[in-house]
């Protein structure tokens, strides 16, 4: 059920990271952190794999997570913990975070995207799904930020806040893109 409403929520994606240049990459390496159970990553491996046969996809999550996907070639599963150093078998051209920076207090989410900032190779764009909250604090979303922060001690985000935590780790250019259902998109980039 939950991969059904991932495939609903992130079929525009792939549209987002050709506009952002990753399908004119020439040998793209995908990083999704945080990746669950893979739905995403291999939305965006089908997608590649078109006009990229090399195209490598990472998904970078907790072990006991990563055992439920099936294998897929392109498919790189990335045992680790998201606030430690990461070890990655091929240096990303793009980084993903989809729902995950919410799980998270603020001085954590920074360290997650610093190391996302570390891993990416310069020039590397940074893309962030996540839902935003409206800036006059309307009640839109507001159970859900409740239950996040009881259950993970995180917290949905404005646009300034995301802006801010994306900007402090060093990320250049931030860029919002609208999709159909609910998740904003921010793409960000390393600076060459
Ligand atoms: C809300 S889920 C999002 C999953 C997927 N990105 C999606 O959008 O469907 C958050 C993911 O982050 C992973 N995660 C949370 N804390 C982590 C940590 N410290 N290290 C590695 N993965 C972590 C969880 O296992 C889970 O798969």
């Amino acid at each position: 059920m939950l991969r059904s409403y991932a495939r609903h929520d992130y079929v525009e994606l792939p549209r987002i990271l050709d506009s952002v240049g990753l399908g004119a990459t020439m040998e793209p390496v995908v990083l999704d952190v945080g990746g669950g159970t893979g739905t995403l990553a291999k939305l965006i491996l089908e997608h590649l794999q078109k006009s990229h046969p090399e195209v490598q996809v990472l998904v970078l999550d907790l072990p006991e997570v990563l055992a439920q996907i099936e294998p897929s070639a392109g498919l790189w599963l990335c045992e680790g913990d998201l606030r430690s150093e990461w070890t990655v078998p091929a240096v990303p051209s793009m980084v993903v975070m989809a729902r995950v920076l919410h799980d998270f207090h603020d001085s954590a989410a920074l360290e997650i995207l610093s190391n996302a900032f570390q891993t990416l190779k310069p020039g590397g764009h940074l893309i962030i799904v996540e839902f935003v909250l409206q800036d006059d604090g309307g009640s839109s979303g507001g159970l859900c930020d409740l239950h996040l922060l009881a259950v993970t001690g995180g917290r949905e985000r404005t646009a300034k806040e995301l802006h801010l935590l994306v900007e402090a780790a060093g990320f250049v250019n931030l860029e919002w893109h609208d999709m159909v259902s609910l998740p904003s998109v921010l793409a960000a980039e390393k600076p060459t």
